[in-house]
């Protein structure tokens, strides 16, 4: 050999060196930029994540790489494609990324990177990223080779459109106590919402519908463990500490049960991460939590170039212990602050970032914080849904409210609803509560809008039914709601903030002793012009509520003689609508009309078909259509294949 030939050789092995042990896993999905099929191709947006050893690409990846999303990371190497109906319109993906995330202490960074390409309809064919390698600590397949295989396709569906893949989300890096069972689910979606969704492990060989080694070193990579395929749950117990384990997964879509059970997915989506068993700590071991601001799995509708501002919040459950580090996964150009620690046994990290158009559709971020003795939160992970707004509760206002009822109500009364700004739905989450307290701040009631059947939802308006009407009479009551308890109908359902604010919407209970006696009113009352049930316009008494009966004060009886029970606080009184006008009116009886429930909703029913009509063109908009595309989207003969989109996602949302 030519000390030439020996010079190459040991400059390959010594790169092989450096490089080697450097891979952590990722994922590839993929969605056409237009879900109508037109013409003989399709748009089709490939999205890649990669995470990597941090330390393995100069300058590491730090706060200044992510913001200035400069350099990128990952090796020089590009995707291939490896079965199917391979063609020159699939040019190859470049590895690299941009970068979105890193841990030090862990010397890991992650990076995500999308390319368009225009591919002919009606061809599938998988794509593989293969090489080398690892790294060492691995129970299966340390320092071994890695692939990762994704199956894209234009075939069009049954119902004609064009096919999303599933996505599913997960840190690099999971931190689980040995020799405990743990049971971990991969959450999957599909913006395809009639989708049925599975998840297998990945195998090597050629067997399955890549028809490639979908794993290489890491197939079978957690020893014992268990998959429940319909809802993505690994049940396994780790047993070697400072040790990892890889999962290998693949999220498959399949049309309906029939392609189910024949095991024809129309995609295949991979998922590659790492499990690291830490030993079981000595002393208080309850691990720290992210107790907020948004729960677990939320789902928040944004607007591209809205400012997006997030707090995590974590919470440490054992004196001396501190939060440290976390590992994370956000979309590229979203930045995270350093971790603050604003209260004793607190930390926070606040995440920023404006979407950009092309980030259009579901947006994944998850978040496991790690304390000073290595134990990680459980994943905290939300869904921020760009280009899509969430509902806002609409804020009730006397007589021409959104809520009802407000004012002085009977005691007897038992049905409550409140408007929103779009449709909306039930919460996905258990958890999601409408609260009724007095004024004073005691609960009188809660429902969980994620199941109790108290609570319904139509169209633009949430029922909520008391059995049994818990109303003293003279007192007065507020209502807040968690955030979720209006969830929009699109993909995950973007969800309406949190309500604390005992003035938002106020009502009290009419106390017979005192109104039907001597009420008298000081303050002037005058008339509005509202529109009212059922179309017409017309001139209404400010004094009715929206249960018709007359308000006899518009703040609670602090002061009169005939007040029954102790005034509550002003904060929680009746005062939005407090008439300023002179008038002549001074009423001192009850009002006759007392209208039943259905007449108290019409107008809302009302409002609600009128407001439906007026939305069905957002509503049908496809998640991934594309600003420069929303023009199109608006032309009318474009609505009924919309209309039917929607009907799609809707059958899915009531599930
Ligand atoms: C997953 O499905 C299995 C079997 O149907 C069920 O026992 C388990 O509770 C499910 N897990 C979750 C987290 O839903
Ligand atoms: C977004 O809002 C935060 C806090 O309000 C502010 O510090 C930041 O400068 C804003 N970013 C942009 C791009 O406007
Ligand atoms: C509620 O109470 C009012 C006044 O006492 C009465 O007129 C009405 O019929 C009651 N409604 C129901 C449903 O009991
Ligand atoms: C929510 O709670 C109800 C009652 O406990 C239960 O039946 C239902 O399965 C729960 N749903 C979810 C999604 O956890
Ligand atoms: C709040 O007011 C209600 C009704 O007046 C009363 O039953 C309850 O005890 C009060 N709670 C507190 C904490 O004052």
């Amino acid at each position: 050999m030519t000390p030439d030939g020996i010079l190459f050789i040991s400059l390959f092995l010594h790169l092989r060196l450096i490089d080697a042990s450097h891979f952590r896993g990722g994922t590839i999905t993929s969605r056409p930029y237009n879900n109508t099929p037109s013409g003989s191709s399709a748009d089709v947006i490939v999205r890649e994540r990669w995470s990597w050893r941090r330390s393995a690409y100069s300058p590491n990846c730090s706060p200044a790489t992510i913001a200035a999303q400069n350099p990128k990371i990952g090796d020089s190497n590009t995707l291939s494609c490896v079965s199917g109906t391979c063609g020159g319109y699939w040019t190859g993906m470049p590895v690299p990324t941009f970068c979105t995330d890193f841990s030090a202490p862990l010397d890991v960074a992650s990076g995500e990177y999308y390319q368009t390409y225009t591919i002919p309809l009606n061809v599938q064919f998988s794509i593989a990223f293969a090489s080398g390698a690892w790294f060492g600590n691995l129970i299966v397949g340390g320092n071994g080779n890695w692939a990762v295989v994704g199956r894209i396709s234009t075939v069009v569906r049954p119902d004609g459109y064009l096919n999303t893949s599933p996505v599913a989300v997960s840190l690099p890096i999971l931190y689980k106590e040995v020799n405990v069972q743990h049971v971990h689910v991969v959450q999957m979606s599909d913006f395809d919402g009639t989708d049925i969704l599975q998840c297998r492990w990945s195998v090597g060989g050629t067997s399955t519908i890549n028809q490639y080694n979908e794993c290489a070193g890491v197939c079978n990579g957690i020893p014992g463990a268990n998959l429940i395929g319909a809802n993505c749950t690994i049940v396994f117990t780790l047993v070697t500490p400072s040790w990892y384990v890889a999962a290998a997964l693949q999220i498959e879509d399949f049309y309906n049960a029939a392609a189910l059970s024949a095991n024809t997915p129309m995609t295949s989506v991979p998922l590659q991460f790492l499990f690291y068993g830490y030993p079981t700590p000595t002393g208080c071991s309850t691990p720290p939590a992210i107790i907020g601001s948004r729960p677990n799995r939320a789902c928040i509708g944004v607007l591209v170039g809205d400012n997006v501002t997030e707090l995590v919040i974590i919470q440490v459950y054992c004196t001396g212990k501190s939060i440290i580090d976390y590992v994370s996964s956000v979309p590229v150009g979203m930045t995270k602050s350093a971790i603050q620690n604003p209260s004793t046994g607190i930390y926070q990290i606040v995440l920023s970032w404006v979407p950009v158009a092309s980030q259009y559709g579901p947006q994944a971020v998850c978040v496991g914080a790690v304390d000073n003795t290595n134990i990680q939160t459980n994943q905290w992970c939300i869904t921020f849904l760009v280009g899509f707004k969430s509902p806002d509760v609409i804020r009730p206002k006397m007589v021409q409210g959104s809520a009802s009822p407000i004012g002085t109500i009977f005691q007897n009364h038992t049905t409550f609803s409140i408007q929103t700004s779009i449709s909306v739905n039930r919460p996905t989450r258990n958890g999601t509560n409408i609260y009724f307290y007095f004024a004073n701040g005691t609960l009188v009631q809660k429902y969980d809008c994620g199941w109790e059947p108290e609570v319904t939802y139509t169209g633009f308006t949430i029922v909520i039914r008391f059995p049994v009407a818990p109303w003293q009479p003279g007192a007065f009551y507020y209502v807040n709601m968690d955030s979720g308890v209006a969830s929009g109908t699109e993909f995950c359902g973007p969800e309406s903030a949190p309500m604390t604010d005992p003035t938002f919407w106020v009502f009290n209970i009419w106390n017979p002793a005192l109104s039907s006696t001597t009420t008298t009113t000081t303050t002037p009352f005058t008339t509005v012009t509202v529109t009212t049930k059922p179309t017409s316009t017309t001139s209404i008494n400010t004094l009715l509520t929206t249960t018709g009966i007359v308000v006899t004060t518009t703040s609670p009886p602090t002061t009169t003689s005939t007040a029954p029970t102790t005034a509550p606080p002003t904060t929680a009184a009746p005062t939005t609508a407090a008439p300023t006008s002179p008038g002549s009116t001074t009423e001192s009886t009850v009002a006759v009309l007392y209208p039943k429930d259905f007449i108290c909703l019409q107008p809302i029913a009302i409002l609600t078909a009128a407001f439906f009509a007026a939305m069905v063109p957002v509503q049908g908009l496809a998640l991934f259509a594309t600003f420069t595309k929303l023009a199109n989207t608006f032309n009318p003969s474009k609505i009924g294949a919309q209309a039917r989109h929607r009907q799609r996602m809707k059958r899915v949302m009531k599930k």
